[in-house]
Formats: structure tokens, C-alpha cells, sequence
């Protein structure tokens, strides 16, 4: 223990050093329980640990840049005000999630932020000050929670910055405690931890976003978080977005979303996608699901195309037209249309309804769809060739011209 007090007097003026906030984590955690607690965890944990569990976990390991949190959140502020906040797949000292909502928590008129820990994740960062025996390639950390009510200036700075919240959380024994069921999301403390919330923020294991999606809607949250786009398609997830229970926020800049990865995680991604200089993966496929309303989801797509005959082939199994690109979306079509998934970015419900997807016997309508002969839910075709996978949508307000 007086290793990690060691580590912590190191970082006594660290103030707004945000890096170092990240690196300290571990042996701030412990320094801030109580010894006994401290370890029976230990012993705890050496019972329960699962080396394979955590080798999958590894590949849920991005951490998502401040600038991204700021970039997003700056349209939903109206929503937070008095609300209970819970980032839950967050350790407060990695996370950006937890280091936006405890710096903005005043600024957001926030009631409560809760932050879990989940114990399955490695530590980001070279620091291995935790060891956990024979998961000596597996550096671990434990699963506990962070819960702030009020962020003031407690040290005296004349500013309310992370230096606060750093003194609140080693001087409040209140505000750190360990979890007892590993800070998994699905586990019954976690879910506790969920009622009591008002809206979950968070980037969640990308291996676990269909369950994760679906807790939140079970427990009918509001949410603001990050997800492979791509999951948008899957049968579940997209009756959602059918039935106007869940949108696309706003998104990454460009539509590329760069993540800090572990140090100790072995990158073999494709060309282009790890940049060494920068430790950041770039991936075009993420956004951020939602079911705050925002301003974005109210702009109406300019419809600057006129329906043809040569220019929107009806497909060959479906009675419907392919539209190859939302921009492409004619303004005077009132029947049923073929899009690319990445319509959901623009989609304005005032202005378009979503009946249905090609492989997806999702409603009714898509049934009655599809030509006679045709027997299987399937991607479109065109004169017999298989086209790409088809969100169906319509027009609800088609120019009569
Ligand atoms: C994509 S990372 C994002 C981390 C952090 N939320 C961020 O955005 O920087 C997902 C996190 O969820 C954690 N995790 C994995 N499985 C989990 C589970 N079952 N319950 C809670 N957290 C989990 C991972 O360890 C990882 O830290």
C-alpha cells in the first residue's frame, strides 16, 4: 500500500494533467478503499477470474476521444439538466465519459453522476500496478463505482476542475466503492444502478451492443451512446428504428471515428486503420445511437431529384424503386423506396417513414411487397442481379407535380 501512496503523493499538483489522470487509475482505486475491503476483493477476485473472458474483452477495448464526447454532447445539454447520468461501461480514471460529465457538472445543472467499472478490461496505458498472479500478460483492475453529487472548488484552486473531483473522490469515502459482481452492465447491482439513472452515456463493448441496446430499452432509459452502424440492420435494432424508439445522433466528424486502444493490445488491423504515432484505430462505421430528441433528426433532406421510369428501375422481387443514394431520393415518388442504411443518418420522421427492410419480414407492408413468385425475404434485384441490402422507406409528404 505505501508503493501506491507513493504514487499518489507523485501527483500532487497534477491539477489539470488530464493524461496522468488516466494513468493513476489503479492504484488510486485501492489507495482510496479501505485495506480490509481492499483485500478481501483481492482474494475475491483471484477466486472468480476467467483469463478467456478477458482475452474476448480485450477486443472491446476503445476508448473514446474527449473532443468526440464534446463534439456530440454540445447538442443534447437542454436534456441533462437535474438528471441522474450513468456511464456504465466506464472506469472514471480511463474514461472521457466520466472525465466530460465530472467536469461539465455544474455547466449541465447535473443531479447525480454513477460511473461503473468493469473488471473484465485491461488498463489502458503501460501501467501494471495491480498484479493479479498468473494473469501476469493480463494486467486486471477492479470493478467498483464512482457516484458525485456536487463537484466544488474542495481544494482551494479558485477553479472547479478535475483536481476537485481527484480530491473529492480519495477524501469522500462516500463517492468510490466496490461493486461486488464485476461491473458487468447485465449484473443485478448494475441494473440497480440503472433504474435509478435518467440517461446512460456511454461507448459500450461493441461485442455486447444488441444486448446492451436492449437492457436499455427493457428498463426504458434514455440513452446517448456509441455503436457499430452496421448493428443498425440487425432484425432487433432496426424494428427500433422502424418504430421510432431509437435514432442516429449526430456522429463523428466526417463520419471517422478515431479510439485510443490499449498499449498492450496487439493491433492487426487492416492497412490503415492503427496508426502507430497516434495509438488511434479509425473506424468509419461508428455513430452514436440515441433517443434524445435533437435538432438534426427535425432537418428536412433537399429533395432536388424528379422520379423517372430509366432512372429508378423497380426492383425485380420487390414493388418498389432503387434509390442508390439518399441524396438521389426523388421528390415526387409516393411509393415504396429502396435505401442505403446510411439514410438513417438523414432520416427526418416528419418527412420519410421506414415500412421495412429487404431481408427482414419486419411488416406487413414489405410483405405485401414483395412480388408474386418471389417467396423469400431477400436483397432486392435488378434484371437478376443481387443489389446491396434496402431500408424500404416512404415519402410521407410527395410533391404532386
Ligand atoms: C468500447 S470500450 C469503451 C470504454 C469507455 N466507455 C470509452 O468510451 O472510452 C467498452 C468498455 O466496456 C467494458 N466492458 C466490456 N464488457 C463489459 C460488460 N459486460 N459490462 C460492462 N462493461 C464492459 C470494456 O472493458 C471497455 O472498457
Amino acid at each position: 500500500m505505501r508503493k501506491h501512496g507513493r504514487v499518489i503523493s507523485g501527483l500532487v499538483g497534477f491539477g489539470r494533467a488530464c493524461e496522468a489522470w488516466i494513468d493513476v487509475h489503479a492504484s488510486f482505486v485501492l489507495y482510496c478503499l479501505p485495506p480490509k475491503i481492499s483485500n478481501t476483493h483481492n482474494a475475491w477476485r483471484m477466486a472468480n477470474k476467467n483469463l478467456n473472458a478477458a482475452k474476448t474483452a480485450k477486443k472491446d477495448e476503445f476508448y473514446t476521444q474527449m473532443k468526440d464526447i464534446e463534439r456530440e454532447l454540445q447538442h443534447y445539454w437542454p436534456h441533462f439538466r437535474g438528471k441522474v447520468v450513468l456511464c456504465n461501461c466506464d472506469d472514471p480514471y480511463e474514461s472521457n465519459f466520466f472525465k466530460y460529465f465530472a467536469l461539465n457538472f455544474n455547466l449541465l445543472g447535473l443531479k447525480k453522476l454513477i460511473c461503473t467499472c468493469f473488471d473484465g478490461s485491461p488498463v489502458l496505458g503501460n501501467e501494471l500496478l495491480l498484479d493479479f498472479g498468473d494473469f501476469t500478460d493480463e494486467p486486471k483492475k477492479m470493478a467498483y463505482k464512482v457516484e458525485i453529487t456536487e463537484v466544488k472548488d474542495l481544494n482551494g484552486d479558485g477553479a472547479v476542475d478535475l483536481a476537485d473531483v481527484q480530491y473529492l473522490l480519495r477524501n469522500d469515502k462516500n463517492a468510490i466503492s466496490l461493486l461486488r459482481q464485476h461491473g458487468d452492465f447485465r449484473s443485478a447491482e448494475c441494473i440497480e444502478l440503472l433504474k435509478q439513472a435518467d440517461i446512460v452515456v456511454t461507448n459500450p463493448p461493441f461485442s455486447l451492443l444488441r444486448e446492451y441496446i436492449g437492457q436499455l430499452i427493457k428498463y426504458e432509459r434514455k440513452f446517448l451512446i456509441v455503436g457499430n452502424v452496421n448493428a443498425a440492420t440487425n432484425k432487433d435494432i432496426f424494428s427500433l428504428f422502424m418504430h421510432n424508439k431509437i435514432w442516429l445522433g449526430y456522429g463523428f466528424n466526417a463520419g471517422n471515428a478515431y479510439f485510443k486502444i490499449p498499449v498492450k493490445t496487439k493491433p492487426d488491423y487492416a492497412a490503415g486503420v492503427y496508426n502507430e504515432e497516434t495509438g488511434l484505430v479509425k473506424f468509419r462505421n461508428c455513430h452514436w445511437y440515441t433517443n434524445l430528441d435533437h435538432n438534426k433528426r427535425h432537418e428536412e433532406i433537399d429533395l432536388v431529384c424528379h422520379y423517372s421510369e430509366e432512372d429508378y428501375p423497380i426492383y425485380d422481387n420487390y414493388d418498389a424503386i432503387e434509390v442508390s443514394k439518399t441524396s438521389d431520393i426523388p421528390c415526387d415518388y409516393a411509393g415504396a423506396m429502396g435505401v442505403p442504411i446510411t439514410f438513417l443518418d438523414k432520416y427526418n420522421p416528419d418527412q420519410f417513414e421506414i415500412i421495412g427492410a429487404t431481408e427482414n419480414e419486419t411488416t406487413e407492408e414489405v410483405r405485401d411487397l414483395r412480388i408474386q413468385g418471389f417467396t423469400k425475404y431477400d436483397r432486392p434485384y435488378i434484371k437478376g442481379i443481387r443489389k446491396y441490402a434496402r431500408i424500404l422507406i416512404r415519402n410521407k409528404h410527395p410533391k404532386n407535380l
